[in-house]
């Protein structure tokens, strides 16, 4: 159940652009490439890829947030095909200690609402509805470190 948040080398990257959500949760999360390639264009941001042992596994990409000490939870997803084995909780633990080290107290995310959305995963965890939505519809979530 042990998971590692190991950075993203160009010899991973290729493995870890082919990791994927189920076709039901596309809507929820854009695809790693994606993450990567707008995580250039945001100078704050930190992505990392989520391994269980030597098996890439899934993908987390944070930058800060707009309030001091807060940071924002961009992208975080699973492979289809190791989800429900507890490792996006334990990945999550991983990036709150980072976050932790960096100085952060806060982290928010925001989630789209709907049948497959991952609402309820974060709420497991303990984070809380802001009852606030971003510009682009998107609930807010909060967490404290
Ligand atoms: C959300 C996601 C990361 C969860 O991954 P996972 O590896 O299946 O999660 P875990 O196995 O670590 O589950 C942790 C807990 O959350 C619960 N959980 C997982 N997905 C859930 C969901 N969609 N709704 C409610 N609870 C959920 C699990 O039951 C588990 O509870 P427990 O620890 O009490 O048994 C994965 O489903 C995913 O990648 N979804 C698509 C992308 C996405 O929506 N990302 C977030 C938006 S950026």
């Amino acid at each position: 159940m042990g998971v590692e948040l190991r950075e993203v080398t160009a010899a991973t990257v290729r493995a870890i652009c082919s990791l994927e959500v189920a076709d039901e949760q596309r809507a929820y999360v854009a695809p790693v490439a994606v993450s990567i390639a707008q995580a250039h264009f945001e100078p704050t941001s930190v992505f990392r890829a989520v391994y269980a042992g030597d098996e890439p596994v899934g993908f987390i990409l944070w930058r800060s947030g707009e309030r001091p000490k807060s940071a924002y939870l961009w992208r975080f997803m699973v492979d289809k095909r190791h989800q429900g084995k507890g490792y996006a909780r334990a990945a999550m633990e991983q990036a709150y200690a980072e976050l932790r080290a960096l100085g952060f107290d806060t982290v928010m995310t925001s989630v789209v609402r709907g049948q497959h959305s991952p609402l309820g995963f974060y709420l497991s965890l303990g984070f809380t509805e802001a009852n606030e939505t971003t510009p682009h519809g998107e609930w807010i979530l909060r967490k404290t470190l």
